[in-house]
């Protein structure tokens, strides 16, 4: 690291992982994607499930989800590992944007009684309030603060952060009869993360871009976006399940009011596609889909990939 860059302040991003829910391969899957990861094809990258990790120094991180495969990224991140003798972990601060399982369950990793923030809204905080399990993260030693929509907050020194709304929907597991797929509130938000001037979003879950969307999106330096699928059908038409992307509460990226089409004018330069979910051909290196991305100005997540904004 030059001098120059140890004494400013200087935004990073570390992918911990790009993949969508199940990861690739996802372990009971042997769609064209898992099989080739499966078989240890080159083509194909294996990836664990959503989650980004910021910092200004190097040495505190904020990580923007906690993943399910939580303790296999600290394993591949030395950035991540404790320094010195006796417990220490470099993560100070997690922020939830939904409560999906891919993107929460892995606070459960994080509770040997280390010392770090979690920051969500209102409605994602009462969400894994009500379920028991995650107070084995003892809320003495490891606070949850609460922040509003629209509303800047520091959680590390140097770091601003801004959540807001995108529409979605109530995780999988909380799903009733009735499920409203493009819900717009506080259930599941896109971050804006700010240092030094630069500025970064992150939007790993999005069913459809809104006005306030865009104009957010044109105004960051770097955007992680969700990359779902390539086709909204293409879990029905591959034998995968019953759901469209946008039944997923996932826009797809291609077709007419995919993610290629409505961000075709507003990206940033960088722009980069995460939340990648196990059937998207995307994810073949080679392939046509991976090539129409990458013509659009698309990059695509992978594990261990840093981006300094
Ligand atoms: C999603 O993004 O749709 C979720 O990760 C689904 C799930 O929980 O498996
Ligand atoms: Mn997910
Ligand atoms: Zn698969």
């Amino acid at each position: 690291m030059s001098p120059a860059s140890a004494s400013s302040p200087r935004l990073r991003a570390l992918v911990l992982g790009s993949g969508g829910g199940g990861g690739v391969p996802q372990w009971n899957c042997g769609c064209r994607v898992c099989r080739l990861a499966w078989s240890g094809d080159e083509r194909v990258k294996p990836r664990t499930q959503s989650s980004l990790a910021v910092s200004v120094d190097g040495a505190n991180w904020l990580l923007l989800n906690a993943s399910i495969d939580m303790r296999q990224q600290i394993l591949a991140t030395p950035a991540l590992q404790p320094k010195g003798d006796g417990r220490h972990s470099p993560i100070a601060a997690v922020l939830l944007t939904n409560t999906d399982v891919d993107h929460a369950a892995g606070l459960l990793s994080l509770r040997e009684r280390q010392p770090f923030t979690i920051w969500g809204t209102q409605a994602i905080l009462d969400t894994i309030g009500a379920n028991r399990i995650f107070d084995v993260v003892g809320r003495a030693i490891v606070p949850r603060h609460a922040v509003k929509l629209g509303e800047a907050f520091e959680p590390l020194p140097g770091l601003t952060l801004e959540v807001f709304p995108v529409p979605g929907k109530v995780p999988l597991w909380l799903e009733e009869n009735e499920v409203k797929t493009d819900q717009i509130g506080e259930g599941t938000v896109g971050v804006a993360v700010e240092a030094g001037g630069r500025t970064l979003l992150y939007a790993p879950g999005c069913a459809r871009v809104t006005d306030d969307l865009k104009m957010r999106i044109a105004a960051a330096h770097a955007l992680f976006f969700d990359g779902t699928l390539f086709a909204d059908d293409e879990m029905i038409v591959n034998g995968l399940g019953d759901k469209t992307g946008r039944r997923m509460g996932h826009m797809p990226l291609s077709g007419p009011g995919g993610t290629l089409e409505e961000l075709a004018a507003c990206a940033p330069a960088r722009r980069i596609l995460i939340h990648i979910n196990n059937s998207n051909p995307i994810l073949i290196e080679g392939s046509p889909e991976e090539a129409r991305v990458k013509a659009a100005g698309w990059d695509i997540a992978f594990d261990g990939m840093e981006v300094v904004p």
